[in-house]
């Protein structure tokens, strides 16, 4: 099962609008996904429509059972059509999440792995774990039950170090665990028509090469689809959202390539088979 853990210890990149932006076109596919919300502020949880919670993933967390996650679930609210659409199955967060982190740094043999053994056995096509702006154990855990790492960054002053730190803590994980993890790339998001933007992003590609991927423009429409807890594919002819749309629609197939690519059209499909 594909499991992408959203990435960046910096704040404010684009870390969650980037996991709804997947879930969107997972959602536009009718791709089964569950999204994970490890983040206090619990931002992925609301951009899916899902307020006052009554559990959430601080219960997967608190202790060490297998399979947790699956009692967990909730419905999104977005919407549940035009077909094939499929509405995304969430594990909300709360602020509670947050006293859990240090609990957690309490317990003798490490909690590196909860979130691991909470998901097992729980199956969907895609899983997406929308990480906290940290390094803490709740990102471990993230990384811990992902099997590929996406990174967010924006192109700006720093980026680049930060991405680097990132980077490093991903290969430290990886190295420590007998499951495949891995870098899936990095995601340059809220990219500007700005000189200072081209330049940071170029910056990003001169340091990290083909990890790079193609970016995510800045546009008001894509705040305007968390805000209205909506996928970026249903804002219809807002200005700015189909493009929007197809740039995350590009991101998955590159991301997860084995779930992606565009269904073939039917004047694609060779004649005479
Ligand atoms: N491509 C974009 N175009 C315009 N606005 C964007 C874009 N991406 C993100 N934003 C806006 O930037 C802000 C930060 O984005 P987001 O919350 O996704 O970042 P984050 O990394 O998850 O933050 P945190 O570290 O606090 O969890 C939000 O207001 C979001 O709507
Ligand atoms: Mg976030």
């Amino acid at each position: 099962m594909p499991t992408i853990a959203v990435v960046n210890q910096k704040g404010g990149v684009g870390k969650t609008t980037v996991a709804l932006g997947l879930a969107a076109s997972a959602w536009s596919r009718g791709i089964d996904t569950l999204v994970l919300d490890l983040d206090p502020q619990g931002n992925a949880t609301t951009g899916l429509g899902v307020w006052d919670p009554p559990f959430s993933i601080d219960q997967a967390l608190a202790e060490e059972r297998p399979g947790s996650i699956a009692g967990l679930r909730l419905a999104s609210s977005w919407p549940d059509e035009p077909s094939p659409v499929r509405v995304p199955s969430v594990v909300a967060a709360t602020p509670a999440l947050a006293m859990r982190e240090p609990q957690l740094l309490t317990d003798p043999i490490g909690a590196n792995d909860r979130l691991a053994l909470a998901l097992q056995d729980v199956s969907h096509e895609l899983v997406i774990i929308d990480c906290p702006p940290s390094l803490g154990l709740l990102t471990v855990n993230g990384l811990f039950a992902a099997d590929r790492a996406l990174i967010v960054t924006e192109p700006g002053a720093w980026a680049s170090d930060g991405v680097s730190q990132i980077l490093r803590t991903v290969e430290r994980i990886a190295s420590r665990r007998s499951a495949d993890l891995r870098i899936a790339g990095v995601a340059v998001n809220r990219l500007g028509r700005t000189r200072d933007a081209r330049y940071w992003n170029e910056q990003l590609r001169t340091d990290h090469g083909a990890l790079v991927l193609d970016p995510i423009h800045l546009r008001a429409a894509v705040p305007e689809a968390s805000a209205s807890s909506l996928p970026i594919h249903a804002l219809g002819a807002r200005p700015g959202a189909a493009e929007a749309a197809a740039e995350f629609d590009h991101l998955f197939d590159t991301v997860v390539p084995e779930l992606g690519s565009t269904p073939s059209q039917p004047d694609e499909v060779p004649h005479g088979v």
